[in-house]
């Protein structure tokens, strides 16, 4: 029986997509949305916490002022993302990896799913929820190793306090994450921008260097943003139905229809 794929996206993207070797894709908290986890602006609930709005809880003033809230705060996360599973969007972008030359997966999000998904190398510009670092050596080390009975969890190489290793508001990035990421976008034949709401810098530039370096820029995205007039392409919809029907019509033997 021929399998049918129903085509998503246009021509020149199939075009593109079944030709390219360098790729880019960047994430953002839009493609975690349909395994559960809240976005921060657009589409899904945002997050608050005890009344406070997720820009003071997870800032560096409140790590100065109280560790343990902060703590409190990423323990719940934590707690809460454990049940959750990548969907077919993290399935998708997984695949991608063992299909381009050169791909490079940037991701805003700290909740792990890409890698649970089975992505390698990704490039978190934000950091992540299952990792602590500590104030003193710098170690960073996996939580799930960690025994996080205390208030703040302990160094297990100096006895320092550690804190999330995750990029607080007034933060910089990791060093040297944006920077390979720029590198790769300058360099790609096709970039992909799925699930952001492409209002915080300086991962938002990330597109508008592919675009500038004559890179195909697609937006996956069930709503307009502010890169949405740039990109060569929009796929409007949800990330977990579109992703893994991208490049389908170029499946040797199925039917394109659609
Ligand atoms: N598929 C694709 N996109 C979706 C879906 C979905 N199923 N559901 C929602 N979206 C889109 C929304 O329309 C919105 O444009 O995902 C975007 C989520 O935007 P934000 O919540 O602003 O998340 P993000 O862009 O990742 O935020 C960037 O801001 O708060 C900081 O550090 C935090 O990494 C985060 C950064």
């Amino acid at each position: 029986m021929q399998s049918v794929a129903h085509q998503v996206g246009s021509e020149k993207l199939q075009q593109i997509f079944s030709t390219a070797e360098k790729v880019l894709v960047l994430t953002g908290a839009g493609v975690s949305a349909e395994s559960g986890v809240p976005t921060f602006r657009g589409g899904g609930n945002t997050a608050v916490w005890k009344g406070m709005p997720f820009e003071i809880i997870s800032s560096a003033g409140m790590l100065a002022r109280d560790l343990p809230a902060v703590w409190e705060w990423f323990n719940y996360r934590r707690e809460r993302l454990k049940a959750l599973k990548p969907n077919p969007a993290h399935q998708a972008i997984a695949r991608w990896q063992e299909r381009f030359r050169q791909f490079t997966l940037v991701t805003q999000n700290i909740d792990g799913l890409h890698q649970a998904a089975g992505s390698r190398k990704v490039v978190e510009l934000h950091g992540n929820l299952w990792r602590a670092r500590c104030f003193d050596c710098g170690a960073r080390h996996d939580l799930r190793e960690l025994r996080v009975d205390h208030e703040v969890p302990i160094c297990i190489d100096c006895g320092g306090r550690m804190r999330p290793d995750v990029v607080l508001f007034g933060e910089m990035l990791p060093p040297g994450a944006f920077e390979r990421a720029a590198r790769e976008a300058e360099q790609c034949e096709l970039c992909f921008v799925v699930g952001t709401s492409a209002v915080v810098y300086p991962a938002a530039l990330l597109p508008e260097t592919a675009r500038a370096a004559g890179a195909y820029v697609v937006e996956v995205n069930p709503e307009a943003t502010p890169l949405s007039s740039l990109c060569d392409e929009v796929l409007s919809g949800k990330a977990g139905e579109i992703l893994p029907m991208v490049g389908m019509s170029s499946v040797p033997g199925a039917v394109a229809t659609g």
